[in-house]
């Protein structure tokens, strides 16, 4: 069957945020595939530059203008090149700053499911081959504070569910379901002004402090793990770029009333990480401090210390932390880089040295569910993609289709909380 691309149309349409963004379709002989661009509220300062002039329709005229006649006609299965003649056509900025990087990845991805879509696969099937049988595990956010919060919330951005003891896909998303629901009642209890508010990601808000999240999401996780019979832990994504003053260098807690320099940072972390047992830790510290990654890597044990602005899935930053231990395990967020060619370059370098890709949403997103099969595909151990709401829930369902799809054959994916 033959996957040349006929034509590539590009719409403006809208996220979970109600912010605009850029959908395109990719038309093959054979096939078709669509793709829209999610959006981040706590960006890295190395991530791609979403759309030229900050303007969606500036995004769409130039896909028609310039894209769309150099892409028709090319074979859609040469994912490689067609990824290459994005660049090229942005004139290889590093950042997409002239097509946009949304407008990368959207055309990036519609371009993959259509290629799959035209050999009569499902996407994680055509990019991973027969042995894409495992599934990730769910990182769900149950909590947030920081920038993704109003009010007297947490400094931290986000208590996350981790069910690293679940035996199957389903019952990791039942085990964050319960956990969810069960917080949102102990933050009832605990305080009287919540009234059940949720963040974009559809974790809850609430006015209590960063220490007090701790505890109920960790006597919720204790009594969901001894019900269910397997181990349901936590994490944290720190986001410590948002809470860094670079001015005073000090990390400000404004919720807890609290400054801590790097070293204080550095010891409030590990503690945390011993005294809940935290299976994971994303951002920590601030991006540009590959130094403090590295410390916190070598003074922990069985916990994911994750860099996501610190990486911005970027495979040369990516190098930097490899060549002094900086974490142990990267966010995978194909946005942040521009397209699939260079996520799935970037998880590789990953893979090769012993770090775990973690595949994940934004906090502005859509109802595409890609990021479910590019976790299949490449065999990334953990998904980041909140527990409900209807963009995260759109991915968690597809994952449970392509775990029933996989029948016997499907098993959870190998990981080791080191
Ligand atoms: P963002 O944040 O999608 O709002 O950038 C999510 C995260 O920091 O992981
Ligand atoms: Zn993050």
């Amino acid at each position: 069957m033959s996957s040349f691309i006929e034509d590539l149309i590009a719409r403006k349409v809208f996220n979970n945020r109600g912010e605009e963004t850029i959908e395109v379709d990719v038309v093959t002989t054979s096939g078709f595939g669509r793709a829209s661009a999610p959006a981040g509220k706590s960006r890295g300062k190395a991530e791609v530059l979403p759309f030229p002039q900050d303007s969606v329709d500036e995004a769409i005229k130039k896909i028609e203008e310039f894209v769309a006649p150099e892409l028709a006609g090319l074979n859609a299965d040469s994912q490689e090149e067609i990824d290459e003649i994005l660049h090229e056509l942005d004139g290889c900025s590093k950042n997409f700053k002239n097509i946009g990087g949304s407008a990368a990845f959207a055309i990036s991805l519609a371009n993959a499911e259509a290629a799959a879509n035209s050999h009569g696969l499902l996407m994680y099937q055509f990019l991973g081959g027969n042995s894409a049988t495992s599934l990730p595990y769910p990182l769900g956010n149950c909590i947030s504070g920081g920038q993704h919060a109003t009010g007297k919330s947490p400094d931290i951005q986000e208590y996350l569910a981790f069910p690293h003891g679940a035996e199957t896909f389903l019952e990791a998303v039942a085990a964050n379901a319960k956990i969810h629901k069960k917080i949102g009642d102990a933050l009832k209890e605990k305080s009287n002004t919540f009234n059940g508010g949720k963040s974009d990601e559809g974790a809850w808000i609430a006015n209590i402090d960063t220490i007090d999240a701790f505890d109920v999401i960790s006597k919720v996780c204790d009594d969901v793990s001894n019900e269910l019979d397997f181990e349901c832990g936590f994490g944290l994504d720190v986001a410590a770029s948002s809470l860094w003053n670079a001015k005073e260098s000090k990390y400000v807690y404004s919720n807890e009333g609290v400054k801590r320099d790097s070293g204080e940072q550095l010891e409030y972390m590990r503690e945390l990480i011993e005294k809940y047992h935290l299976a994971y830790v994303e951002d920590p510290f601030h991006e540009e401090d590959f130094k403090s990654f590295a410390e916190l890597t070598r003074k922990t044990r069985n916990c994911l210390i994750c860099g996501d602005d610190l990486f911005t899935t970027n495979t040369e930053r990516l190098n930097n932390g490899i060549r002094i231990n900086a974490g142990n395990a990267i966010i995978i967020k194909v946005n942040q880089i521009g397209t699939l060619s260079d996520a799935a370059r970037t998880i590789e370098t990953a893979q090769s040295n012993g770090y775990i890709p973690v595949i994940s949403h934004r906090s502005g997103d859509t109802c595409d569910w890609h990021i479910a099969h590019l976790a299949v595909a490449y065999k990334c151990p953990v998904i980041k993609t909140g527990v409900v709401e209807g963009t995260r829930i759109a991915k968690l369902n597809e994952l449970i289709r392509i775990e029933h799809f996989l029948g016997n054959r499907a098993k959870m994916a190998d990981l080791k909380i080191r």
